[in-house]
């Protein structure tokens, strides 16, 4: 009930985890403003269906990460749209050319495929949630999480960039849960193991990494973008989650330790 009649803004929630996560808090009544980079289409029919199905508002917006100033209009059009934000989960993540230098084995790194990696990570998280803080502040609080990866835990193969900027990210969330903890505004992060999404599925060892999880966690099964839903859920609902700020839940299914 603490969460009905809010408003999240979510980043990349066409497929795979962030559209999990939209759906978790559309079905508890969450109204939800969400963005998508090339599938509009997809993302229209998302937003019809959750106005149908979930009886909340839901509207998309078009943003590239790798522009992250592009939230300072973004968040404009979402006071016209919504009356406040509650919460705001950075997901969006990028892929295909962008991350050619940056997804690689180390001797193959090049700065620009690295730096786009951390633009898109890193700074886009800071100035979506900068944006998102601005309104929180307007209604007493908020929460704030940023998805991460166990790439920063164990060796993932060409995965170098990537783990970096989480590790940065997650940085940036202990950082920015200090700063912004007086205004009622709790920030964290959620790390998942290998889910299966697209952007796995993109890595050239896809079935080889899915064989592996499958053996190594005592799970005996791969994630899917539903098992991290509900840890960003329970981070952003305050009945659940109330003293919690600064720290990064790791969903791996047991994988890490093992
Ligand atoms: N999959 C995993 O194993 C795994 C594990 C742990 C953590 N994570 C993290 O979870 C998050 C989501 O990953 P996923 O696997 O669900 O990804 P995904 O299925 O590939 O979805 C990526 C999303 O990002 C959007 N996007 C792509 N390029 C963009 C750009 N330049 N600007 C803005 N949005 C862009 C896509 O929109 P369009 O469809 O419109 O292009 C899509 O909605 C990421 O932060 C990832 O690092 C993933």
């Amino acid at each position: 009930m603490s969460m009905q009649g809010k408003t999240l803004v979510i980043s990349g929630a066409t497929r795979g985890i962030g559209k999990a996560i939209l759906y978790r808090f559309a079905q508890n009544g969450v109204n939800v403003a969400f963005t998508y980079n090339k599938n509009e289409e997809e993302a229209a029919k998302i937003a019809a269906d959750i106005e149908t199905n979930h009886r909340v508002r839901a509207k998309h917006y078009r943003l590239d990460i790798l522009e992250p100033e592009q939230y300072i209009e973004l968040f404009k059009q979402v006071d016209a749209d919504f009356e406040r934000v509650d919460c705001f989960v950075s997901n969006a993540i990028i892929y295909g050319r962008s991350v050619v230098g940056g997804f690689a084995p180390f001797m193959r790194l090049k700065p620009k495929g690295l730096n786009n990696i951390y633009t898109a990570t890193v700074l886009a998280f800071v100035v979506g949630a900068q944006e998102a803080a601005k309104r929180m502040k307007l209604v007493g609080g908020g929460a704030i999480v940023s998805l991460s990866s166990t790439g920063n835990l164990v060796y993932m193969p060409n995965y170098a960039g990537h783990g970096n900027s989480k590790n940065a990210v997650e940085t940036m969330v202990k950082y920015a849960a200090v700063d912004l903890g007086e205004f009622g505004i709790r920030v964290n992060a959620v790390s998942g193991g290998p889910i299966d999404t697209d952007a796995l599925k993109a890595f050239p060892d896809y079935t080889e990494i899915k064989a592996k999880v499958e053996e190594q966690s005592p799970l005996k099964r791969m994630g899917n973008p539903t098992d991290l839903a509900g840890a960003v859920y329970f981070l952003c609902d305050p009945e659940q989650s109330a003293w919690l700020t600064g720290q990064t839940i790791v969903v791996d299914g047991g994988t890490t330790f093992k």
